[in-house]
């Protein structure tokens, strides 16, 4: 079986091979640091065998409940946010119709709610959910979050309004912590049905646990295939040598374009529309990871043909403080083809019968090469095929290459203390028991602020 390979040709113009292969000794000793979980965060390593401590028992239970639900549903509602929604997004979306968000009329759709607070979302959601069986699977690690919470209390009410209690137990499946949280609390009180993230994997880090793998086999993707993507990537990546691993050297790569290469941007760059959230999953795994102590690399990322015709130009032209990883996948999936036209008035005849993708790969070359020119480094990530079992791959890759590129830049890749700021302001600002005297300080917080409106 290949194997997702990394491709840096376009990289070692801006840094010296000779520097690269310096970083080894640092890259070995983190690589010990990571094996023998003694790192800072290191309860939160459990992601680091979890293909191979999966449990076959576990697989069938998620993939026995998957199927009961695909029998008794049109939409199976995922509610949950950040880690808890990321990765089952993205892996559902690079594997499914592009206009179905499931494979086409075999599972129920997949819908996604508990991500935001839009009223219009909600209202949405309701409309599109009119008359059709709904199953509910509502995903918080902590059982405490403001957005699934309020998520899942507005689902309970729409099915309420059409089905007795007893229905409703049946149609919400609960994904949480083993004993704590509200959501556990409600679970239990309730009767649902649960499955259990284990303490050690972060939320980000959670899409092969039930966060990710329950909506996943629900959308009809095999699950068995995907883990063992992941396990034989688990296997590559114990690898410490930066020439045989290529999750290290990625790390490797983008620790020196930002700490030596003045880099402050890492653009991840797909060729394809259902990988976008596969950079979303990305961006929450590198920003949430690395975000901290006031360093590291800003996550962003475009779609490509499509911001060539907006991005493109700054990313040629503009400030020269990024860098681009490209995501390419090497086997075409679809067969589309540009037909010929009688008369040639657009001039694209001379593409007539060829694949759009083998298009796309022009598209890719030139501007691979066009930024280099332009002074932006990039590198690629080769994916041979956009299944299910690469897909395992890619996941394991970028979780991987995250520990050590956190542990490199010497902080803690699996805590986000930041993420608690806005909570306990907007808790204050809503008048939540237990913020009284926050509600105090920010009130007059934002009393002094002078306002200055246009
Ligand atoms: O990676 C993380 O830990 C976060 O993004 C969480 O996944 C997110 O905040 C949701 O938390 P929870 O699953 O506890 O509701």
């Amino acid at each position: 079986m290949s194997k997702i390979q990394l491709d840096y040709s376009y990289v070692t113009d801006f840094i010296k091979e000779k520097d690269l292969h310096k970083m080894q000794t640092k890259v070995t000793e983190v690589h010990q640091v990571i094996e023998d979980r003694t790192g800072i965060g290191s309860d939160f390593l459990g992601w680091l065998d979890l293909p191979n401590r999966v449990k076959i028992a576990d697989l069938e239970r998620i993939n026995r409940v998957a199927d009961d639900v695909r029998k008794n549903s049109d939409v199976l509602v995922v509610i949950g946010i950040g880690g808890s929604y990321l990765g089952a997004k993205a892996v559902i979306d690079a594997l499914s119709h592009s206009f179905h968000n499931s494979l086409p009329n075999k599972t129920p759709q997949v819908f996604f709610a508990g991500q935001n607070m839009s009223a219009k979302y909600y209202d949405d959601l309701k409309d599109v959910l009119l008359n059709r069986k709904v199953s509910v699977n509502v995903i918080s690690k902590s059982g405490t979050t403001t957005e699934p919470a309020l998520g899942l209390r507005y689902l309970r009410d729409i099915l309420s309004g059409s089905m007795a209690k007893e229905q409703v137990r049946q149609r919400i499946i609960a994904t949480t912590d083993e004993s704590k949280g509200s959501l556990k609390k409600m679970a239990d009180k309730e009767g649902y049905e649960t499955f259990v993230i284990p303490d050690d994997v972060g939320g980000r880090y959670s899409v092969l646990t039930p966060v990710g793998l329950l909506p996943i086999a629900v959308a009809g993707i095999n699950i068995n295939e995907l883990l063992q993507g992941a396990r034989d990537m688990e296997k590559l990546l114990k690898e410490p040598d930066i020439m045989k691993n290529p999750a290290y050297m990625y790390a490797a790569i983008r620790f020196m374009l930002h700490t030596t290469g003045n880099k402050a941007i890492e653009i991840l760059t797909n060729f394809d529309p259902s990988l976008h959230y596969f950079s979303e999953w990305w961006k929450q795994l590198y920003g949430e990871s690395e975000g901290k102590d006031n360093k590291s690399l800003y996550p962003a990322s475009v779609d490509f043909s499509t911001d060539l015709h907006s991005m493109g130009q700054w990313i040629q032209q503009g400030t020269r403080n990024i860098f681009e990883t490209f995501l390419w996948v090497e086997k075409s999936r679809g067969g589309a083809q540009v037909p010929k036209l009688d008369e040639d008035t657009d001039g694209f005849n001379f593409l007539a019968g060829q694949n759009f993708d083998a298009v796309n790969r022009k598209a890719y070359e030139g501007v691979t090469l066009a930024h280099h020119d332009g002074k932006v480094p990039n590198m690629t990530v080769l994916i041979p095929e956009m299944n299910a079992y690469y897909m395992g791959q890619l996941i394991f890759f970028f979780e991987k290459a995250c520990a050590m590129s956190g542990y490199l830049l010497r902080v803690n890749p699996f805590d986000q203390p930041g993420v608690e700021a806005y909570k306990s302001n907007m808790f204050a600002l809503l008048g939540k028991a237990g913020f009284e005297a926050k509600a105090k300080e920010v009130n007059e917080h934002l009393k002094s602020v002078q306002r200055k409106i246009v």
